[in-house]
């Protein structure tokens, strides 16, 4: 596909996609996020990428929805023709997502960030949710999703004040991972994508379903899914190869 505001690559299995509206600090406009959708549907449909980058530029992930745009919005068309409905592609994409953020995520863009599995900071990253200084409020699972990460107070503070965060803050509050100098951001997402790619495909995407799980089901419930991956794992080629590869001192070949 072509694409105008996104760029895509690959490295063995990883497949990258980097926002490209470096004069807006790409800003999430409709088309940006289709393209987005688009780009992370290709990857996951192809079976020679095993994990994906999403990244921006060193100046930022992502600032926010384009307020641009959004402005002349009113309701009920905002209600009639919600413009937030194709960012959920992010969540419905099977292998994992791994957010590498430098410079600003803000608003829409910490959002996103929000809606990957794994997320990486450059030392540069600055997090915020800052809705509340344009007269509106987090509307792709801000509220939801910084709250479960890094608790109530801090994300209440956070939410109604806009301020930013910045990487320590980010790494010491649990929002994310872990945080690189940003000249080497992308390599690590990358290599952590690689690492992930030499594991059971399988296996990969359960383990992912089951993680996810927790900020969807009732502990028990939880805990009864992952019991129904785990023994369905033993009814894949790579359960056999894995347990026999460590059984015989060598590394597992897992094809499955
Ligand atoms: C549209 C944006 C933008 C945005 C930046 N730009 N953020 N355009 N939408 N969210 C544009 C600026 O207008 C400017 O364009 C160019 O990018 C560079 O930005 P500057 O402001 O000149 O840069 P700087 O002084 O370095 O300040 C950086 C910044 C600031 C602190 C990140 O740009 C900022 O506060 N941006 C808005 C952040 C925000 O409020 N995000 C939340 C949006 S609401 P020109 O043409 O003037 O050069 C949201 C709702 C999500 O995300 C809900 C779900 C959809």
């Amino acid at each position: 596909a072509e694409f105008e505001m996104i760029l895509t690559e690959t490295q063995g299995c990883a497949g990258i996609i980097r926002l490209n509206r470096p004069k807006a600090l790409n800003a999430l406009c409709d088309q940006l996020m289709d393209e987005l959708a688009q780009a992370l549907r290709a990857f996951d449909s192809d079976p020679a990428i095993a994990a994906i980058v999403l990244t921006g530029n060193e100046k930022a992930f992502a600032a926010g929805a384009d307020i641009r745009e959004m402005q002349p919005r009113s309701w009920p068309g905002t209600y009639l023709n919600d413009f937030i409905a194709p960012w959920e592609a992010v969540l419905t994409v099977r292998k994992p997502v791994i957010g590498a953020v430098a410079g600003f995520a803000l608003g829409g863009g910490c959002e996103v960030a929000m809606m990957c599995d794994i997320l990486l900071a450059a030392d540069t990253a600055k997090f915020g949710q800052p809705e509340i200084k344009l007269g509106i409020l987090p509307g792709a699972g801000g509220s939801q999703r910084l709250t479960r990460a890094i608790g109530k107070s801090k994300a209440m503070e956070m939410i109604l004040t806009g301020r930013m965060m910045d990487a320590a803050e980010a790494e010491r509050t649990g929002l994310v991972s872990r945080v690189v100098p940003a000249d080497t951001l992308v390599e690590e997402a990358v290599s952590l994508a690689q690492r992930i790619g030499e594991h059971s495909r399988a296996g990969v995407a359960m383990a992912k379903e089951a993680v996810n799980a927790a900020f969807e089901l009732p502990l028990r419930e939880g805990v009864r899914l992952e019991r129904r991956l785990f023994l369905s794992a033993f009814g894949t080629p790579d359960q056999q190869e894995g347990m026999a590869a460590f059984n015989e001192k060598r590394k597992p070949n897992f094809g499955g």
